[in-house]
């Protein structure tokens, strides 16, 4: 089976063109990782590169739609349809030479994500959403896990950074702490949290909590892990993630118990 509609098959042009352009420059990251500058800058050209592939394909197809995007923000036009991209989620492994980002781009209509793509271009998994379509993984119908026991789970998370305040610091520790002691194999930390989604989507995750999360990081997801059957909630289990900028996604069986271990 495969998810086919307009505004789905203008998103997968638009990822595949961008793909290309990084497939390229993360063969070339070995190369700079010896070099004295470094690939820092190199790595930001790539996705500002990436960025605009997206942004020309989009608004060749859809000109009026609004756009808001991690490197250039808002461009305002449409009231009711908007893109959200992320041209490269997982910056700091494409950065290290490690195969593990994508490009997250979430189609927004009336303030609701209703397609979704998150495409991870160096193991070719494009993971595919469309509301009241399903989720797809390349063509195959995903669900989310089913495992109910939270000892039996695999959980992730993205946990904090240097900028990251003080006291948002301390929680996700404490957090972390938290999880460490109920789940018998060891929390994952893998650097893309828009995968991070897309794992839990497709079952290999089951649950996955974060602070501090950018709209363009979750914007594809949303629609991923609930057309999976998924649940996506703050670690109060209301629907304020983006509000309060903590979001909590899960199979079906363990958004309560993990939202005991958050409070
Ligand atoms: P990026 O690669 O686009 O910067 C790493 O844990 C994941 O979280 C990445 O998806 C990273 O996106 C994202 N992220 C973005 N801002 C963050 C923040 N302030 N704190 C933690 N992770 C963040
Ligand atoms: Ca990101």
């Amino acid at each position: 089976m495969k998810l086919s509609s307009a505004n789905i098959n203008v998103m997968v042009k638009a990822c595949r063109k961008a793909a290309k352009n990084i497939i390229r420059d993360f063969g070339e990251i070995e190369k700079l990782q010896v070099s004295l500058k470094g690939p820092g800058d190199f790595v930001t050209a790539s996705d500002i590169k990436a960025e605009k592939i997206l942004i020309e394909e989009l608004q060749k197809a859809r000109p009026r739609f609004s756009i808001l995007s991690e490197e250039i923000g808002q461009i305002t036009n449409d009231k009711e349809f908007k893109w959200i991209i992320d041209p490269i989620d997982g910056t700091a492994n494409f950065l290290h030479g490690i195969p593990h980002f994508a490009i997250s781009l979430g189609l927004e209509h009336k303030k609701e994500i209703i397609c979704g793509i998150i495409f991870d271009p160096i193991k070719d998994e494009m993971f595919l959403a469309e509301k009241g379509n399903g989720s797809y993984l390349n063509n195959q119908r995903l669900r989310v896990s089913s495992r109910s026991i939270l000892k039996d789970c695999l959980i992730i998370t993205g946990g904090p950074t240097f900028r990251s305040k003080d006291k948002d610091r301390q929680l996700s520790l404490n957090e972390y702490y938290k999880f460490s002691s109920k789940v018998m194999t060891p929390i994952r930390k893998m650097g893309s949290a828009s995968l991070d989604m897309a794992y839990v989507a497709a079952g290999r995750c089951d649950g996955f909590w974060q602070r501090n999360l950018n709209y363009w990081d979750i914007a594809a997801g949303l629609v991923l892990v609930k057309e999976a059957g998924g649940f996506v909630t703050d670690f109060k289990g209301n629907n304020e993630y983006i509000e309060n900028k903590t979001i909590l996604v899960t199979n079906s069986k363990i958004n309560e118990e993990m939202i005991e271990v958050l409070k």
